[in-house]
């Protein structure tokens, strides 16, 4: 059974407060999407299994614990997941890397598909599947429907702000799969954007609209 974490450390509810607002630009506001993964993906990976490995010191030799099993992948879902991808490799440099592109649809807000590529295989593999935004959670709930079609079995999702919606939807399509939350906003408004939330993700970080 998944479990959903929010974050409580003050780090990381300062820096979404950075990002809520309007007048935050576009090189602020990517350094922070980065920044906060770091924050949420440390929380996230802190029960990769490890085991312990022979080294030698300069002193003697010693049994120390080294992380253990198959590299992990991570998976954006485009274009603002690609905001957190770096923050995730500062962590696990060694990490693969997939894709989900998907957007809204703008009247019905189901998200399309246009374009997947997995690390194949990724069936041992802990999965990181990344997006700042967790709104109707079709996104989400789309992208690993795609990522256990292919094998993938053990998720995690990770995102900057959730709407209570969003988490209800992705809770019921993907119970075994765990969820971070850098913070639970109140609600969707009419056109299932986050309220208070931080605006379009994908517009902020890559200056577009
Ligand atoms: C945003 C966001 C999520 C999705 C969340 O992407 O990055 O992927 O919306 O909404 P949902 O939970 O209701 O599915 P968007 O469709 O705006 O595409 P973009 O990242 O390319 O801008
Ligand atoms: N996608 C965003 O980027 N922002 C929202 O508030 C909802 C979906």
């Amino acid at each position: 059974m998944g479990n959903i974490y929010e974050m409580g450390h003050p780090l990381i509810k300062h820096k979404i407060s950075l990002m809520r607002n309007k007048n935050t630009g576009t090189n602020e506001f990517r350094a922070l999407t980065e920044e906060l993964a770091v924050m949420i993906g440390y929380e996230a990976l802190s029960d990769l299994p490890l085991e312990d490995v022979k080294i030698e010191t300069p002193l003697e030799t010693c049994m120390s614990p080294m992380i253990a099993g198959k590299k992990l992948a991570i998976v954006p879902i485009l274009r603002a997941g690609l905001g957190m991808v770096n923050g995730i490799l500062t962590l696990v440099p060694s990490a693969k890397v997939g894709h989900i592109g998907l957007y809204r649809d703008h009247d019905t807000h189901e998200p399309q598909e246009y374009y997947c590529k997995l690390p194949n295989p990724i069936s041992e593999r802990t999965i990181l599947v990344l997006d700042p935004m967790l709104a109707t959670g079709g996104s989400a709930v789309a992208a690993i429907d795609f990522i256990k079609e292919h094998g993938g079995k053990y998720i995690k999702f990770l995102c900057l702000i959730a709407a209570p919606e969003g988490i209800k939807k992705l809770e019921k399509a993907h119970p075994d799969v765990d969820i971070y939350i850098g913070r639970t906003d109140r609600q969707l408004n009419k056109d299932a954007y986050i309220c208070p939330g931080l605006g379009d993700a994908g517009d902020r970080i890559f200056g577009t609209k």
